[in-house]
């Protein structure tokens, strides 16, 4: 009877004890901002998701896959070689002037890519070897480039391309215009206001510019389309001879056209965004609406 008892007077100091510690924890998180409440959900753990440029590009690709087009890669840092001479732009050429274009201090002829057109060089040369037996090439080629722009909502010192290009025998404008409508209208829907105006760039002959009508404002002009309607968003034409023949090409065998893509222009006009700036700028905000979070 006894040890039953003094189990029984230790089992009760014990409890008195725990109690007097539950009581004081209970008074200091009721005075805190907070109390563990069990019935709140728990924090949803963050989570990221591509970037609303890399969803463009990537659809870009998804677009242009099923035409035969394989994915390729080039660098950022580029030779003069590639980023000009193979594109038959001559030395005087005012992209060519370190106004317009960042050169690695002390490394001759080194540069950053100006735009994503010499990876066609390099997919040319690469590729020109055993053309006879693969009947011709196509390729897509998304990417950062860099120009001396002032930074403004339709500018910036690094922005992004995609390059496509395709050879074969006997291309001509139609394929061209063709390839080019069937993408804008997979882009932009089939309702699209697209139209192809004549242009010059020293790699392709002839060349053009593919405008949209500008869907901020309709057409009837605002700052993003600089009051004229329409948006160029992209460069293209039949490739120059002297490119196909930098490449070890003969351009009486072989014919073919290219185009470059500007990805933020293109990522403006079908999300309605008004400013490129906010592309860059990261906020929360901005790319869940975009659907990226
Ligand atoms: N590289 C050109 C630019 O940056 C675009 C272009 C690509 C034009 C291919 C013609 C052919 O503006």
């Amino acid at each position: 009877g006894a040890a039953i008892n003094g189990l029984k007077n230790r089992w009760e100091e014990g409890l008195k004890a725990r109690q007097a510690v539950l009581e004081a924890s209970k008074k200091q998180s009721a005075s805190r901002a907070w109390a563990w409440d069990p019935d709140l959900p728990p924090p949803l753990p963050a989570r990221g998701a591509l970037h609303p440029l890399n969803r463009l590009m990537d659809r870009l690709v998804e677009v242009f896959r099923p035409l035969g087009y394989h994915v390729e890669e080039g660098p950022e840092a580029e030779t003069e070689a590639h980023n000009f001479d193979g594109l038959n732009i001559p030395e005087d050429h005012p992209a060519r002037g370190s106004a317009d274009t960042f050169y690695f201090a002390g490394q001759k002829g080194r540069l950053l890519r100006t735009h994503t057109s010499p990876v066609q060089v390099r997919v040319l040369k690469r590729l020109a070897a055993n053309i006879q037996e693969t009947g011709g090439i196509r390729f897509l080629s998304p990417g950062r480039v860099y120009r001396k722009d002032e930074i403004d909502p339709t500018h910036s010192p690094m922005f992004h391309q995609v390059e496509g290009m395709l050879v074969g025998r006997g291309i001509g404008m139609q394929h061209l215009k063709g390839t080019l409508a069937h993408a804008m209208k997979a882009l932009f829907g089939p309702g699209a206001d697209v139209r192809f105006r004549p242009s010059y760039f020293p790699f392709v002959e002839p060349g053009c510019e593919v405008d949209v009508r500008c869907p901020l404002c309709g057409g009837s002009g605002c700052r993003v389309c600089k009051g004229s309607g329409w948006v160029e968003i992209l460069g293209a034409g039949l490739l120059h001879p002297n490119v196909l023949s930098y490449a070890g090409l003969d351009p009486q065998t072989w014919s073919g056209f290219a185009f470059g893509m500007g990805v933020e222009r293109t990522a403006m006009m079908v999300s309605l965004t008004p400013d490129l700036r906010l592309f860059f700028e990261l906020g929360q905000r901005f790319l869940k609406a975009m659907g990226g979070l």
